[in-house]
């Protein structure tokens, strides 16, 4: 049925600044991820800068991420990173049990995952090892990575070229602590994560964010176990990990190949993130109502079956339009809850799960979703501007959703941002936006849409999926019509 397509948007009201680092991201020791993809090596063929891959890396940096988390994931705790420090001919090579059982020669280590973080402009957010590790290993690797004066720790790290501590601020105290990571009860992980973090010191002024390895998805009672057993001032941050699965962890279904029904759970099964934000937030705001403690989503995005003819363990997917919208919409939640949500990442960075960034031997594409981070650079640190949203339902077979998903925020020099996508496969939407308080001058957006819902960038065809400049809409004062096409994303940006 007919209905008004409305967007009501306070201009003059918010008191919430939306972390940049929202818009994190994840590279772990998995797949193509690192070797391949970041990392080549000095000595390779591939166009390189101290062994960092140069289109990857110039490509990151256009994106300006505000910080990578590393080197796990489950990697994590089964990494012991005094194998990856030294002489790279002389450190040991291990095995890398969770994915692959490839082996792994430590050629990418501390130092190499703390340089790039430098030459990309973002801030390193380490995994420690919990789970196979000990209180001693990850109280020395801080004290190597941030300690300025003289000890064991800070004269190797001298030793092995690095004079200046990193002063790095993100600490995770393990991951996945109820899988991968240990099979913990919470009770447990909860008394391992209190004397863990008890001796990742604080040096000089560089006071450390402690993240306690959270909750998988629907867990509520992690969080709970966790907040009311680990005092406040001694955890800034406490993670969730969700993935959006379209059919089941046996069958995740098809990167590509879908039809309008399994899109449309796919999106469903990605809103789902707002539930998790609110519920584990109830619980966070029992014991922390001044919500000091961030939620910290650094895993999430969506899980498909690998592409056909690829190692399993690499996780290795395409990505379509639909991935641009699971993206849109979860950055869209997130910073409609910027209060408790501190920071999130998405997972992974090169060639794994919802990538930005797929690489084969020397070329690169650009994924649907590296676009949408890119037209999303706006709401990184603006302020949240309240909104109220009524759009028309969009139904398919079992399934029913709000054709359109918004997030408003004003940056510094008062420009509004609004982020809309029009999920709608078919369907053009007008809108008509109200920009309450603001005596709008001016407009630019940006769209991202594609010929199909399923479309991406293959290495044959680099740019089916990419923004382009958008111009269908009227203002005029507070006024604004947009006619949003059907499967669409959109960055509008009001003077
Ligand atoms: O991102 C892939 C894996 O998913 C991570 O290693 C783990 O933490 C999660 O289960």
């Amino acid at each position: 049925k007919a209905q008004n397509n409305r967007l009501i948007v306070n201009t003059d009201q918010g008191k919430t600044t939306i972390s940049k680092h929202i818009y994190g991201h994840f590279a772990e020791h998995l797949g193509r991820n690192i070797y391949g993809g970041i990392w080549v090596g000095p000595d390779s063929e591939i166009p390189n800068e101290d062994g960092y891959r140069l289109d990857v890396m110039k490509a990151i940096q256009n994106l300006e991420i505000p910080n990578l988390r590393w080197p796990g994931g489950c990697f994590a705790d089964e990494y012991h990173w005094t194998d990856g420090i030294g002489d790279p001919k002389d450190r040991p090579m291990m095995v890398n049990t969770h994915w692959g059982g490839v082996v792994e020669d430590n050629s990418f280590g501390t130092h190499e995952f703390l340089n790039f973080a430098k030459k990309i402009g973002a801030e390193p957010y380490i995994t420690g090892n919990v789970g196979s590790g000990s209180v001693e290993e990850m109280s020395k690797w801080i004290e190597y990575i941030n300690f300025d004066g003289v000890s064991p720790m800070s004269n190797l790290r001298k030793k092995n070229g690095q004079e200046e501590p990193w002063n790095i601020k993100y600490w995770g105290v393990g991951n996945e602590n109820w899988g991968c990571g240990g099979n913990m009860t919470a009770e447990y992980y909860a008394n391992e994560y209190k004397r863990y973090a008890t001796y990742a010191r604080n040096y000089g002024a560089n006071k450390l964010y402690k993240i306690a390895g959270g909750a998988n998805s629907f867990d509520y009672n992690w969080t709970e176990v966790l907040m009311k057993n680990i005092p406040i001032s001694m955890m800034d941050g406490l993670s969730i990990h969700y993935y959006t699965i379209t059919g089941t962890w046996q069958n995740k279904t098809s990167a590509t190949d879908f039809d309008k029904a399994t899109y449309l759970v796919t999106l469903r099964n990605a809103a789902k993130i707002e539930e998790l934000i609110v519920r584990h937030g109830h619980i966070m705001d029992q014991y922390d109502p001044e919500k000091k403690v961030g939620i910290i989503f650094d895993e999430w995005g969506t899980w498909f079956d690998v592409e056909p003819g690829t190692n399993p363990g690499f996780l290795f997917q395409q990505n379509t339009l639909r991935d641009a919208f699971v993206a849109a919409i979860s950055l869209n939640i997130f910073n409609k809850h910027a209060e408790r949500v501190h920071m999130a990442n998405l997972a992974q960075t090169v060639n794994v799960l919802q990538a930005i960034i797929l690489t084969n031997d020397n070329e690169i594409i650009l994924t649907p979703t590296y676009h949408v981070f890119d037209m999303y650079k706006p709401h990184k640190d603006a302020l949240l501007l309240s909104h109220h949203l009524s759009s028309e339902e969009l139904s398919i077979g079992d399934d029913k959703m709000e054709s359109l998903n918004v997030s408003t925020s004003k940056s510094e020099d008062g420009t509004v941002n609004i982020s809309i996508a029009n999920i709608n496969p078919d369907k053009k939407i007008d809108l008509d936006v109200l920009l309450r308080g603001m005596d709008a001058k001016s407009v630019t957006a940006t769209i991202l849409t594609a010929p199909e819902i399923n479309s991406y960038n293959s290495f044959e065809k680099k740019e089916v999926v990419k923004p382009t400049e958008f111009k269908d809409f009227k203002l005029s004062k507070e006024s604004l019509k947009i006619s949003v096409p059907a499967k669409s994303i959109l960055m509008v940006r009001v003077k």
